[in-house]
């Protein structure tokens, strides 16, 4: 992956002789554009001509001499970019406010073919200068993502390759300004990560390259790894994983990171669907679209790039991530409708469609993670359902669960990050649609509410443990309405991930 260099620097912005200067602008309360002192002539020129207000995302690209004659700047481009109106706004608001301003600077940065960038943090109005860094860091490096790993030829070849350096010049908190830098770049990288790995194909990313960049983090973080193999699973009887591996000749894994900061602190397990590529098995899936099925990995890889940056941040929290890998061929000894399969613990599943898949992956690791760890709370992330982009389409991801107070904590998380989350209801009822004449349970609901009845099996194996399930099938890709995402995998989850883990206080889940 591509690293950005962020630097923070006293050094005067006027002095920077770089590709891009970039100045903000918010509107104050009695309506006049304010920005750093020396645009102030620059902004004059523009007020007279009416051609920028500063509204949020309005922006100018100036060439020298920038409309300016009382400060000679050196840059060879200057960016005024509007924030708009930020009286008034809460602190989530502002934080998506600076995002996508910082994902707007990426775009230009790409236009313009600017490799590095400076942005001038020279008091904006009443937002403190490493509350501003760390947002605009965070939209600034997520825009700039690209992969093109794969592109060979000379003309598919961009020429412009991103952004080397990001440069934040302020005159005070440089070093409060430097860790809100650092957490924000975690936290960027991390998504980057799980774009990544969502951008490569089925046979680029198998359950194998899950397996390899878990052992990578460990040996990195210095933190507990385990890799059970296609032997191991069949020994420890992770029934839903054999079963949905059955039709392919890819090896499974069932992948373990622990990190532990002392035997006191809580667990937090997380659990994430690996489906590295999802036919649909004999249930088939109808060829157009099938090949958006290599992004069914998305909670697995989130959950990995979550613990890449919580490993190396080292919060007062354990953290446990479990990924089910395999994906879901059509082999001739694949599962089949019909087959009733014995899941981790007992249970037992009649499969009415093999493309109902991720669950039963799900519900080996959930029983074994929560009585091998006996955790304090477990989230798991899967692009589990068709149904979820019915209710909520691509802007909520979809959570269900059984504890309001886990559910409120990684709603605010996900709501400071900019991926909102949208609670859908649990009940008996809804079990009614997946009893199963012959087994314990079914792998189906019909068509009413699926993402709630696949909730519902999930909820089968987590018991009392205080449990939440973020169905990411709509925002893990085709999220494309944010200048911070450009289109593709938006490695949803990784974020809101990191964020509660780090907020998390040992023992709150006890009231
Ligand atoms: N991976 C899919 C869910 C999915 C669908 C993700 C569309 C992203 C976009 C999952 O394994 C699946 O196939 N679910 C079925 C369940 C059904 C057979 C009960 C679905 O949603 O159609
Ligand atoms: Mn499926
Ligand atoms: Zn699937």
């Amino acid at each position: 992956m591509k690293s950005t260099k962020v630097i923070v620097s006293k050094s005067r912005v006027e002095n920077y002789s770089g590709d891009l200067l970039v100045c903000l602008t918010t509107i104050d309360e009695d309506g006049a554009v304010q920005g750093v002192d020396f645009i102030q002539p620059t902004l004059k020129a523009f007020k007279m001509k009416e051609e920028f207000s500063g509204e949020k995302g309005e922006f100018v690209l100036l060439y020298p001499p920038f409309a300016n004659k009382t400060v000679k700047l050196k840059c060879k481009r200057l960016l005024l970019l509007g924030l708009g109106e930020i009286h008034g706004k809460g602190d989530d608001q502002l934080r998506e406010l600076l995002r996508s301003s910082g994902g707007l600077i990426a775009q230009q940065c790409k236009k313009n073919h600017a490799e590095e960038v400076c942005i001038a943090l020279h008091k904006i109005d009443t937002i403190k200068q490493p509350f501003t860094a760390e947002y605009l860091t965070e939209g600034v490096l997520l825009g700039d993502y690209n992969f093109s790993k794969y592109k060979n030829h000379a003309e598919d070849k961009k020429t412009y390759s991103g952004l080397k350096k990001l440069l934040f010049s302020s005159p005070i908190h440089l070093s409060s300004i430097r860790k809100s830098v650092k957490r924000a770049t975690n936290c960027a990288d991390s998504a980057s990560v799980a774009r990544d790995m969502a951008n490569e194909p089925g046979n680029g990313w198998t359950p194998s390259h899950f397996a390899m960049y878990a052992k990578k983090i460990a040996k990195a973080k210095k933190i507990k790894c385990k890799v059970f193999n296609k032997a191991d699973i069949i020994r420890l009887g992770l029934g839903g994983l054999i079963a949905v591996n059955k039709g392919s000749s890819e090896p499974p894994k069932f992948i373990i990171l622990e990190y532990k900061p002392d035997k006191k602190a809580d667990t937090i397990l997380l659990v994430g669907k690996g489906l590295t590529f999802d036919s649909g098995g004999i249930s088939l899936k109808p060829p157009a679209g099938m090949m958006d099925m290599k992004y069914d990995m998305c909670g697995g890889g989130a959950v990995l790039a979550a613990m890449e940056a919580i490993a190396d941040e080292r919060p007062e929290a354990g953290v446990v991530a479990i990924i089910p890998s395999t994906d879901n061929m059509a082999g001739s000894n694949a599962l089949k409708p019909g087959d009733i399969i014995t899941h981790y613990g007992g249970m037992t599943s009649e499969i009415e469609n093999t493309d109902a898949e991720g669950r039963l992956i799900l519900a080996d690791a959930l029983a074994y993670g929560i009585e091998r760890y006996k955790p304090t709370c477990v989230i798991d992330l899967a692009t589990l359902t068709g149904a979820v982009i019915i209710a909520l389409g691509h802007h909520n991801t979809g959570i269900l669960g059984n504890n309001d107070h886990l559910i409120n904590k990684l709603t605010e998380a996900g709501s400071a990050c900019g991926e909102p989350l949208w609670r859908l209801p649990l009940g008996k009822e809804y079990e009614k649609q997946i009893k199963s004449e012959v087994a314990d349970i079914k792998n189906t609901g019909g068509k009413a509410a699926g993402t709630i009845t696949a909730a519902a099996y999930l909820q089968k194996f987590v018991g009392d443990v205080p449990w939440a399930h973020l169905d990411i099938a709509g925002t893990a890709w085709d999220f494309t309405e944010k200048t911070y995402i450009p289109k593709g995998p938006s490695g949803t989850g990784t974020r809101t991930l990191i964020e509660f883990v780090r907020r998390w206080r040992n023992g709150q889940m006890n009231g």
